[in-house]
């Protein structure tokens, strides 16, 4: 692709931008009586509200022209079918295979992937069925009670985060995710387990990840320590991997691994068999609730009319605010204590694909790609950092989740919590003048000279953009669709900054200079000079170090 910053559509938006900057979200409302009809939309569960945006009917047109120069709509469809998009690694990224509902094949390379696709599923279904029946016994015949998922990234995050969202805590299991090599993360959790009946998961797609692995060995050496002997592994421990070989020869029995396949990404991969933590807790049938939903959502980004496209959107006006407007955060905040950890896993999902400084074919980009996603649940966050986003410097375009209905109603708890949503994006939309603050400060009492004096801290500019996500309750299906949401909006973004969504090499150098430190940590010389500030940490550690 030729330089994005230098095509007509880029051109435009850059003029378009100067023409927008200086009108407020208030007037823009003020004037357009449709401006919430028009600008929102439901697709399967999920209705958007992107009303409270800084754009006008020809800012979409602008970011519809870009999405096409881009040649969005082909490359959704090479998506779709197989192509191997991720060109660094030579793969597919076939996510969407994982969730594909009818009969009708997926080919990669000619070959149909769903039966082994299918066949992965039963697999999950038996298995995570016999442990929640306490069909599955362990060594000493008592029934599994507990289920420690140890695995890191994309084995982690997304599994950790649909168990917690849906309320495994409901199921005849306890899961625990393990995912930290700092021991405390393990040796906390299992203190309060017993090694008879708890099963462990090892999860990694590579199964060669340090973190992993090292927690997994120490997993083992522990169940060992009261079980005796190792042929007992066998009914405590299972793989997801793609990698046979590497299960073996940790010792897991390759009848207890769950496979999935290199066209599957990491942190696409809560779908595959990496979902086995999932299927345990909420049970197989929600498990598939939740494909059922990401493939509602599959089906209307690949369907739909760009312009009527959710994620194709979404993705358009993070571009908008990134590139036009030099924001370089975005936050969500989902209104519901359940998505605690959702926003974890879309940072993972949306930092991982888009922290990329070379186009596709290996030039420099030529704009900024990607932002730091951050968020938490509101309405902790209220209280905490939604400072900054109504008074501070920085443009901060923010997405607002919830659900309609609460799954655990409690007295006035969710239409407190309601309210509060519904405030947040109008607050950061009209802000408050000068002059309202002045009538508000009289009334309370204040003249003169102290009015003046608080007036500059109790203005709000506003005009601060945001989405709001509506569904009814979050269910798995509702669950599903999300997640799929943020997937395919990073996809929409990194078609048009011309990036590779599905490579993560940034992650390598880290790696590579650790396992180096970690042998000079236990007394090797290094294979290669330091600078001086790594050298003199390395030095004040180890005078420090108590001997292992
Ligand atoms: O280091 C980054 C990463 O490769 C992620 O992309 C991935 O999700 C995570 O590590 C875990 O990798 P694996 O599943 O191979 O252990």
């Amino acid at each position: 692709m030729s330089d994005l910053t230098r095509t007509t559509a880029w051109a435009a938006l850059q003029q378009h931008q100067h023409a927008i900057a200086p009108l407020h979200l208030r007037d823009l409302f003020a004037r357009d009586p449709g401006r919430f009809e028009r600008f929102s939309l439901q697709a399967g569960p999920l209705f958007l509200d992107y009303s409270k945006n800084r754009i006008t009917d020809e800012t979409l047109t602008l970011l519809l022209a870009l999405a096409r120069e881009s040649q969005l709509p082909e490359w959704i469809e090479r998506l779709f079918r197989g192509d191997r998009v991720n060109g660094t690694e030579r793969r597919a990224a076939l996510h969407t295979a994982l969730r594909h509902r009818d009969h009708s094949p997926v080919l990669l390379d000619g070959t149909d992937v769903m039966p082994d696709v299918r066949r992965v599923l039963d697999q999950m279904r038996r298995f995570s069925e016999s442990v929640r029946s306490g069909e599955w016994r362990g060594y000493t015949g008592q029934p599994i009670t507990d289920v420690v998922n140890i695995g890191i990234g994309g084995s982690d995050l997304g599994p950790a985060m649909v168990v917690s969202a849906l309320d495994a805590d409901c199921g005849p299991l306890r899961l625990h995710f393990v995912s930290n090599v700092d021991g405390a993360d393990l040796s906390l959790t299992l203190r309060r387990l017993n090694p008879a009946q708890t099963l462990f998961v090892i999860a990694s797609k590579t199964f060669t990840t340090q973190e992993t692995l090292l927690n997994a060995r120490s997993a083992r050496d522990w169940f060992l320590a009261q079980a005796g002997n190792p042929s007992h592994v066998a009914r405590h421990f299972v793989a997801v991997s793609t990698h046979r070989d590497e299960v073996v020869r940790f010792g897991i029995d390759p009848a207890h691994m769950f496979e999935f396949w290199d066209w599957v990404g990491g942190r696409y991969s809560l779908w595959s068999a990496i979902g086995l933590p999932i299927a345990l807790a909420i049970g197989m049938d929600r498990f598939d609730a939740l494909l059922t939903g990401a493939n509602e959502m599959d089906e209307h980004f690949r369907h739909s009319p760009l312009a009527r496209n959710m994620p194709v959107l979404l993705g358009l006006l993070g571009v908008w605010y990134t590139n036009f407007f030099g924001a370089q955060t975005h936050a969500i905040l989902p209104y519901d204590q359940g998505m605690h950890r959702f926003v974890s896993h879309i940072q993972q999902v949306v930092m991982e694909s888009s922290g990329k400084n070379v186009t596709r074919d290996g030039r420099p980009v030529s704009c900024a790609t990607g932002s730091v996603v951050w968020g938490g649940p509101g309405t902790n966050g209220q209280h905490a950092y939604f400072q900054l986003l109504h008074q501070g410097t920085p443009l901060i375009p923010a997405d607002f989740l919830a659900p309609i209905e609460s799954r655990t109603p409690l007295g006035e708890h969710h239409r407190v919590l309601l309210s509060n949503f519904l405030a947040q994006p109008e607050a950061l939309m009209r802000g408050k003048t000068a002059q309202e603050v002045r009538v508000e400060l009289e009334r309370a009492g204040l003249k003169g000279d102290d009015i003046e004096r608080l007036l500059p801290h109790r203005c709000f500019s506003g005009n601060r953009p945001s989405n709001t996500l509506l569904f009814q309750k979050l269910d798995a299906r509702t669950l599903g669709a999300l997640i799929a949401l943020y997937e395919h909006k990073t996809f929409v973004q990194s078609v048009v900054w011309d990036i590779n969504a599905f490579d993560q090499w940034g992650v390598e150098l880290g790696k590579q200079l650790a396992r180096d430190l970690l042998s000079e940590l236990s007394g090797m010389p290094a294979r290669a000079p330091h600078d001086a500030s790594t050298s003199g940490l390395l030095d004040h550690v180890r005078k420090r170090l108590p001997s292992a």
